[in-house]
């Protein structure tokens, strides 16, 4: 049984079309990852998982029971965690009181204590501005506070839509190298990015979303794989 299963998804804007019978499913354990150009639907994709953007048809089952419909909050409780688009960072705050606004899970203060602090061990930078604003962090920085936001959660798939944007690649390096050690700790990903260049690190399967459905699906395990699934997203155009 998948950790994750999308079964035959519709979503709508009003009367606009943005996902049309998206199935796919994720093992635990494994890192996936969605790519597709500018408004393919890959945010709608993982915002109608989490539960912020409701499917006008389809399911979406998690650790085998059906969680269509059902609240962020209630998704968040049971394991299934997003970093959006953009990060959602905020700004004014300090990166503690960022932090603590992931405090869903864990209404125990001691429980979020700890929870914290082994974040904090993965993130040191995040530790040395600790009581500095938001807003003085870099971009990847910011990426780091959105991703250990989501880590206090303690999910157990953890879904990250576009990692890279707007990095330099070298601070994007950075992020993937995270995103791998996550998963060497047997953390599941679901990653969305627009471009193939990422899939090499750490990709265990990639979906082609093109015009609200899935293009293409592939297992990658070696870099022939790789050059396979890239000539499926230009040839899909
Ligand atoms: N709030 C909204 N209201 C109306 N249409 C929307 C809304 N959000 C997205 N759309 C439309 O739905 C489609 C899918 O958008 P979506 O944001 O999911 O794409 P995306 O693959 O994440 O794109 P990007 O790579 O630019 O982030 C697009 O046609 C977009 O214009
Ligand atoms: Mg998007």
């Amino acid at each position: 049984m998948a950790l994750l299963e999308v079964t035959e998804i519709d979503a709508r804007y009003g009367r606009t079309p943005a996902l049309h019978g998206v199935s796919f499913g994720i093992e635990a354990g494994e890192a996936v990852f969605v790519v597709g150009p500018n408004g393919a639907g890959k945010s709608t994709l993982v915002q109608t998982i989490i539960g912020a953007h409701p499917p006008a048809a389809g399911a979406v089952s998690f650790r085998g029971a059906s969680i269509t419909g059902r609240s962020i909050e209630a998704n968040v409780r049971s394991g299934l965690c997003l970093v959006p688009e953009g990060r959602h960072v905020f700004a004014t705050m300090s990166v503690a009181e960022n932090l603590r606004l992931a405090r869903v899970v864990s209404s125990d203060t001691a429980q979020f204590q700890e929870d914290e602090e082994r974040v904090l061990t993965q993130f040191p930078i995040l530790k040395a501005r600790y009581r500095g604003s938001a807003g003085m962090l870099s971009g990847g920085e910011q990426q780091q506070l959105a991703i250990a936001r989501a880590l206090v959660q303690r999910p157990t798939l953890l879904m990250i839509d576009e990692p890279s944007l707007g990095l330099a690649p070298m601070v994007t390096d950075g992020i993937y190298d995270m995103l791998g050690s996550l998963r060497e700790s047997g953390l599941t990903l679901l990653v969305v990015e627009q471009s193939t260049a990422r899939i090499t690190d750490i990709a265990d399967k990639v979906l082609v979303l093109k015009n609200g459905r899935i293009a293409a699906e592939r297992t990658i395990s070696d870099a022939s794989d790789v050059r396979a699934i890239e000539d499926l997203y230009f040839a899909s155009v």
